[in-house]
């Protein structure tokens, strides 16, 4: 007897769509047809199932302030980091909390149950540290939160900043960051890289840094973060963020750069929303877009996943925490939108994300934890186009979130008539060649 039995489920590349049992908390079958007997039967009727989404950049200390004290009138980096110190004095334990918590409903409901979120150590108080170590701990049924220990401010810059990054770590937080292009030099931002990859080999942690988020070429900390990730024996372990100066490069430098990144494992995240929102800001025209060269990276062999990084905080007004939007967003900057890049971009939300964060037992497999989100879509194009409901969220099997199917209607005259924005109806025939032929990268 199966807990659940999720019929007619159609899977990210997968042709034919297959009936998903689940028991225990675990998927126990995965077939063409399965019969049960299951004590819940859920018929999605050729709906897109997907791995759970994975937010492999986050601060879930700084969500939902936006106007606190003030907005980024500017629409900088540079204002955003210089409104969070304004705020950092304010912040209460109660307030983070309430913030994060509130946060985490909103990832919930839209399917992203796991989140990698950077959380600011250069407050001497330490504060949101304890506050999220909590957060993590009191939501660890529903959502998988990966702690990075970020010094916003600068480690070598703010003082104290090692000790204070030291503290983090011994606290709890899983993964060691970075900021080096916010150093006050270019060897200092060298100087803690190297401190940093040091103290996260000898405690065996992961790390993963804000690199070069400029729009200044020169910015190459990549280089150095490359250089020391080959050299300790770092590769997958290691994710660089945001790698924005790449995008304003000289060609030439980054044809050296690109097999060096991929040789040395180095895994890199693009933030579309937020890259595409705080670059460029000090061009007049032509304005940069900013977003770092995912399919370069990609061709190359660089693993990429993409982030949220923010919802309404200081650097960025808007966002609900939808890695659909993300993705969305990535296709149209980054020029993403060919047959088989469409499936990539579900991928940089789901199991590229999934693989920069090493999470095991993450996938729509037999004997992994049963987490999986049924859209009301039927393949990756339509679920990046219309970022639809997300009908159902599973977590250890249950069902934790529910949003109702989303109908339109329009009345002509006497004529009622329901909307789909689908091109043709589901399960014609029309239909499912257009979606074998998407899923396939068989269309052009
Ligand atoms: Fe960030």
């Amino acid at each position: 007897m199966f807990d659940y039995l999720i019929k007619n489920a159609n899977l990210p590349g997968q042709k034919n769509a297959v009936d998903i049992a689940i028991k225990d908390g675990c998927f126990a079958a995965i077939e063409q047809t399965i019969n049960g007997p299951a004590k819940k039967e859920l018929d999605v009727s050729g709906c897109l199932v997907t791995p759970p989404f994975v937010d492999s950049h986050f601060h879930l200390d700084a969500p939902l302030t936006l106007g606190m004290p003030r907005h980024n009138q500017s629409g900088t980096l540079l204002e955003g980091i210089q409104l969070w110190s304004e705020l950092k004095p304010e912040l209460t334990a109660k307030a983070i909390r309430q913030r994060a918590l509130k946060l985490l409903n909103w990832s919930i409901a839209k399917g992203t149950l796991v989140i990698r979120t950077h959380v600011d150590i250069t407050d001497p108080s330490l504060l949101a540290v304890d506050v999220l170590l909590e957060v993590r701990k009191e939501m660890a049924e529903w959502v998988d939160i990966q702690l990075t220990a970020f010094p916003q401010d600068g480690l070598l810059r703010t003082p104290g900043g090692k000790e204070l990054l030291i503290r983090a770590l011994d606290k709890g937080v899983d993964v060691v960051g970075g900021i080096p292009h916010f150093e006050r030099t270019m060897q200092e931002g060298s100087k803690s890289i190297s401190w940093l990859l040091e103290i996260a080999e000898s405690r065996g942690l992961l790390v993963d840094m804000h690199c070069d988020e400029s729009d200044d070429p020169h910015s190459r900390h990549i280089e150095h973060l490359t250089f020391e990730t080959q050299r300790m024996g770092l590769g997958g372990r290691v994710a660089a963020s945001h790698l924005t100066s790449m995008h304003s490069m000289d060609d030439y430098y980054v044809s050296k750069l690109l097999p060096l990144m991929a040789e040395s494992g180095i895994q890199a995240i693009c933030n579309p929303l937020i890259n595409i929102h705080l670059q460029g800001r000090h061009d007049s025209y032509p304005k940069r877009r900013g977003l770092t060269r995912v399919p370069e990276l990609l061709e190359s062999g660089v693993n990429v996943a993409f982030g949220h990084d923010c919802v309404m905080d200081p650097w960025y007004p808007m966002g609900s925490h939808d890695m659909l939007e993300v993705a969305h967003m990535g296709g149209h900057c980054l020029q993403m939108m060919g047959a088989t890049q469409i499936p990539t971009l579900l991928k940089m939300v789901t199991t590229r994300s999934a693989e920069v964060l090493n999470l095991k037992g993450y996938g729509i497999e037999v004997g992994n934890q049963a987490d999986c989100v049924v859209l009301q879509a039927a393949d990756a194009l339509e679920a990046l186009r219309l970022k639809p409901a997300r009908l159902y969220v599973f977590r250890k099997g249950k069902i934790i979130a529910s949003t109702p199917q989303v109908k339109s209607t329009v009345q002509l005259g006497n004529s009622v008539q329901e909307v789909t924005f689908q091109q043709a109806d589901l399960n014609s025939n029309e239909y499912l060649d257009f979606h074998n032929q998407q899923e396939t990268g068989t269309i052009s």
